[in-house]
């Protein structure tokens, strides 16, 4: 009979020394919850292909940030529905803006929790693209420009880090720079840096009321097939001054998160978008899947990958999970 001389099962035999072993775990500390705010009063709808996510006005978001923070969450991204939509995304750069408002309700009545804001045109603008549009595109450095003033109006109304997901070249060398003229040279930027033109948004367009009224993103979000790409767009955001970069979506681009870990030094946040939440919502609905096991085992696999920072719907289950 063969005797093997590695004998794995000798330490997974036993809980006490897989603990013991075990190289990756999964924190509170790790999470940030998404949220979408709702212009108005009294309203808390939920996201129909998100269960258990809600568009919601903002004396209930306050409520639920309180129960975020609760929860030992450090942070929370905000997304807006406004009140009205133009051409040219008015309400993102107003001061009395929805997410101006959401930012300085929340800051009044939650205490120890960062409030990350979205910075992005396709919430405000009534064609649902990204920025501003000329000859049926969107036009790149018109569209950071307004992008740098939505990121002051969001800092001014008090948001702890900002989170430009536009995917307009040169956007974070603006938003830097205005933030440091504005004396805000303290607030970090995480950028949205490796963003694919992807379907697992879908979701998201419904709670966020932001789909496109004509064409799609892939004359400024990545093409999917792209590696190398994601590393140019990562150097690129990290010498404007990114400050924490991103990957997006999550699950279908793990292989994209271990590249970035090897090639930067920067923290790494991964976004596990709506349409991922969604199919495991689904599943676990029709008794197809464990769902506190499946995510779990997700959110391990993204820190496995190599992220250190977790945006996903999913924060305020995996938290409690957590504490048990
Ligand atoms: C806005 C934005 C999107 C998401 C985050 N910021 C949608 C998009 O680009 O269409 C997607 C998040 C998700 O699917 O959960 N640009
Ligand atoms: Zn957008």
């Amino acid at each position: 009979m063969f005797h093997p001389v590695f004998r794995a099962r000798r330490i997974r035999g036993k809980e006490i020394f897989r603990r013991m072993v075990r190289e990756t775990s999964v924190s509170v500390n790790d999470l940030v919850y998404p949220m979408f705010s709702a212009f108005g009063s009294g309203i808390r709808k939920e996201v129909s292909s998100m269960p258990g996510i809600y568009q919601q006005s903002i004396e209930h978001i306050v409520a639920e940030a309180k129960e975020v923070q609760e929860l030992g969450i450090p942070a929370v991204i905000l997304f807006g529905i406004p009140e009205t939509k133009d051409a040219v995304g008015s309400d993102a750069y107003s001061e009395k803006g929805i997410i101006q408002e959401t930012i300085r309700a929340i800051k009044a009545n939650v205490k120890d929790l960062a409030v990350i804001t979205d910075v992005c045109m396709c919430e405000y603008t009534d064609h649902g693209h990204c920025g501003i549009i000329r000859d049926g595109d969107v036009d790149n450095d018109a569209t950071i420009d307004l992008l740098a003033r939505e990121a002051l109006s969001h800092v001014r109304a008090g948001a702890d880090m900002v989170a430009p997901s536009d995917m307009m070249d040169g956007r974070v060398g603006a938003i830097r720079e205005i933030l440091d003229k504005n004396s805000f040279s303290h607030i970090p930027i995480m950028s949205y840096a490796v963003k694919y033109a992807s379907g697992y948004y879908g979701p998201f367009r419904e709670a966020a009321e932001s789909t496109p009224q004509f064409g799609d993103r892939r004359s400024y979000q990545m093409d999917p097939a792209n590696r190398l790409e994601a590393i140019r767009e990562a150097q690129a955001d990290i010498d404007e001054g990114a400050d924490i970069i991103m990957v997006k979506p999550g699950l279908p681009y793990l292989d994209i998160v271990r590249e970035l870990r090897n090639h930067f030094k920067q923290p790494l946040a991964v976004y596990n978008v709506s349409g991922e939440y969604s199919m495991i919502k689904a599943a676990a609905a029709n008794g197809w899947i464990d769902e506190e096991r499946v995510i779990m085992e997700t959110m391990l696999g993204f820190k496995r990958a190599g992220a250190d920072i977790i945006i996903t719907y999913h924060a305020k289950e995996v938290a409690r999970w957590l504490m048990k």
